[in-house]
């Protein structure tokens, strides 16, 4: 029995998990009134929904079952400013290393099709592990005076990806 389109099912649940803690992220953000921090995890909380919706669209194509597996329950409460964008940074480690994880096993089990789809993938963990340390950095640097983190997120925020043009379809469409 093959163990890739298992571990891309896994995968699905990391995905939503990653996308429910951002929304918990932007939430408190939101309470604490700092409405750019909000929207860039807000926002991120929606592309990593479409990440998950990018594999159950694979999954489709490919003929293979579609669990939609359920999740943990996202870290809500935080103890200061920095601790939300440090735990965001280890998860993208983490989603990196699962990523990374799957394109051996799918080489492994001689599943190219499958490792050709995982390898925007790839592209887009590194770009999400850069910024997410780049907003680590400001929001360290800005110390206690978030709204310096706030005027650089309206500069520099909103951006959006060279990487979106070439993603893989999503499942119903991408949000
Ligand atoms: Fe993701
Ligand atoms: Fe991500």
């Amino acid at each position: 029995m093959a163990r890739f389109p298992e571990a891309l099912n896994e995968q699905i649940a990391y995905e939503f998990a990653a996308s429910q803690q951002y929304v918990a992220i932007a939430a408190h953000y939101d309470a604490e009134t700092l409405p750019q921090l909000a929207a860039t995890f807000y926002r991120q909380a929606v592309e990593e929904r479409n990440h998950a919706m990018m594999i159950v669209q694979f999954l489709l194509d490919a003929d293979l079952p579609v669990m939609i597996p359920g999740v943990e329950a996202p870290q809500t409460s935080f103890g200061n400013a920095t601790e939300p964008i440090e735990l965001a940074l280890a998860q993208e480690k983490r989603v990196t290393d699962q990523i990374v994880a799957l394109v051996a096993l799918a080489r492994e089990e001689g599943q190219l099709v499958g490792e050709q789809f995982l390898h925007w993938f790839l592209q887009e963990q590194r770009e999400e592990v850069s910024s997410m340390s780049d907003l680590l950095a400001t929001v360290e640097r800005a110390g206690d005076n978030l709204l310096l983190v706030e005027e650089y997120l309206a500069r520099t925020g909103g951006e959006e990806s060279p990487l979106e043009a070439g993603a893989p379809p999503a499942a119903g469409g991408a949000l």
